[in-house]
């Protein structure tokens, strides 16, 4: 008897203790993490709220001067109104990313230097592109967790002629380099950090050691 009201009591002051907790909001870090951890979130938050300048590196092409510009609703890592430019060539069975033309983001402006010396306010999409495409600003909430799954598991759920028959037909996507991808759009970039090393370039015009253009 007395075991069992000790269990009860156990089990009441654990759901005043979940009921005490701070909920986890939008853009919150996730609980439990180490000293270091949490320390390498502030640091990542700190840089992603931050508004650049071409004195602190954007440009001189770039789509916005900060992730959270983009990346903003409800609040900045969320989604937002921002719709970035694509263009690529298809030259039958592949489609050519034009990376070298500036590709495969085209940047929508142009520092006021750059505008200056060559006259443009963003960057032109090449004439030989055969196809454009827009992208709006998607969520960046849990990217951290999709980061920490296996491969293994991605590649377990792979089931391309639906042999199981439930009606989905998972097809996993690969990297160049055939490592399984699962950032952008279309599930393309492997890791989070080498997208986010690409959205420096790419959005802010910044280079970074990983990304040198
Ligand atoms: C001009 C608006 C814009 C800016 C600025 C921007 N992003 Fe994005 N972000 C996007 C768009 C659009 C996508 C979707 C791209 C795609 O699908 O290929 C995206 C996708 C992402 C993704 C992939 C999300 C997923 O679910 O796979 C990550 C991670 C990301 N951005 C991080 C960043 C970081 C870090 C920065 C700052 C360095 C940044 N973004 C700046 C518009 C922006």
């Amino acid at each position: 008897m007395i075991r069992g009201r000790g269990l009860v009591g156990a089990v009441l002051l654990c759901v005043a203790f979940a009921a005490c907790q701070k909920p986890v909001k939008p853009g919150d870090p996730v609980p439990g993490l180490t000293k270091d951890q949490r320390a390498s979130f502030d640091r990542g938050q700190v840089v992603f709220d931050s508004t650049f300048t071409p004195a602190t590196g954007l440009g001189p092409l770039f789509n916005a001067d900060g992730c959270g510009e983009c990346h903003e609703d409800p609040v900045k890592g969320g989604v937002g109104d921002e719709v970035e430019l694509h263009a690529a060539a298809f030259h039958s069975p592949v489609c050519d990313p034009l990376a070298g033309q500036g590709g495969f983001v085209f940047q929508l402006k142009s520092t006021p230097a750059l505008k200056a010396a060559v006259g443009i306010d963003s960057e032109p999409v090449p004439p030989n592109a055969t196809a454009r495409a827009l992208r709006t600003t998607p969520v960046l909430f849990g990217r951290g967790l999709l980061d920490l799954v296996p491969d293994s598991l991605i590649l377990s759920y792979a089931d391309p002629d639906d042999r199981n028959g439930d009606g989905i037909s998972g097809r996993p996507n690969h990297f160049v380099d055939g490592r399984p991808g699962r950032f952008g759009r279309k599930a393309f970039v492997p890791r989070l950090d080498e997208f986010n090393d690409g959205a420096f370039s790419a959005e802010q015009g910044i280079s970074s050691p990983a990304v040198l253009t």
